[in-house]
C-alpha cells in the first residue's frame, strides 16, 4: 500500500505544480524576455534575421539583398534582432531582390523595392527548397526537382509541386526591411 507523503515532501510537490501552472499561462513573459520561441509563424511588424550561427550582422535591411543573387535564408525575428524565431523549419524564409519591372501584379504589390519573400518549405513534400537557378531566376526544390518562379508569385513552373510557394509580404519603413502581412497560403505539403 502506497505511503501518504510527508509534509515536506507535500510542500515540494505542490511549488512545482504552481511552477509549472505559471510555465503554463505566461508564455508572454517568456518571450518578453528575449527567448526564441520558435514555433510562432512571421506576423505584420516583424523584422526578418539571419540565424544565430551566422556570424553576419543579424536583422537584415534592403542593402543585404543583391539584384539576382542567389536568396537569402532568414527568419522572423523582432526589431532587435535578438528573438530570431529559427527553431521551426516552417518559418524559413527565401528572401531575393528581382528588377521591379520582371514582377507579375500580384508580386508587385508584395514586393519591397524589388524584394520579395517566399516560404523555403516545399508545397510538395514539405522538403527545403535549397536551391536556385541563377540563369532562369527559379527556386529550385532538390527532393523531387520542383521549380517555383519568384517573379510571378512562386508559380510552380516544373515538378510535382501541386500549389505555388507561399509568398510572403514584404515593406519598407525607415530603411528596415519589415514583414507587411502573413503567408499568401499554407506552408508545406498541405492543400491549399
Ligand atoms: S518535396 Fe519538393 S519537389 Fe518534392
Amino acid at each position: 500500500m502506497l505511503k501518504p507523503p510527508s509534509p515536506n515532501r507535500r510542500a515540494a510537490l505542490a511549488t512545482m505544480a504552481s511552477a509549472l501552472t505559471l510555465c503554463a499561462l505566461r508564455p508572454a513573459t517568456v518571450q518578453a524576455a528575449g527567448v526564441a520561441t520558435g514555433q510562432q509563424p512571421p506576423a505584420p511588424g516583424d523584422a526578418l534575421a539571419l540565424p544565430s550561427w551566422d556570424d553576419r550582422p543579424r536583422v537584415i535591411t534592403p542593402a543585404d539583398l543583391v539584384l539576382n543573387a542567389p536568396p537569402l535564408v532568414v527568419y522572423p525575428s523582432d526589431i532587435t534582432g535578438k528573438t530570431v524565431r529559427e527553431r521551426s523549419r516552417l518559418n524559413q524564409i527565401l528572401l531575393v531582390r528581382l528588377s521591379p519591372d520582371q514582377l507579375d501584379a500580384t508580386t508587385s504589390r508584395r514586393a519591397a523595392d524589388g524584394i520579395v519573400a517566399y516560404t523555403g518549405t516545399c508545397t510538395h513534400a514539405g522538403c527545403s527548397v535549397s536551391e536556385w537557378d541563377a540563369s532562369a531566376r527559379q527556386f529550385l526544390c532538390p527532393c523531387h526537382s520542383s521549380r517555383f518562379d519568384p517573379a510571378h508569385a512562386g508559380t510552380r513552373v516544373a515538378g510535382p509541386a501541386a500549389r505555388p510557394l507561399p509568398a510572403l509580404p514584404l515593406k519598407i519603413e525607415h530603411g528596415r526591411l519589415l514583414v507587411a502581412g502573413t503567408f499568401s497560403g499554407k506552408i508545406g505539403a498541405k492543400s491549399a
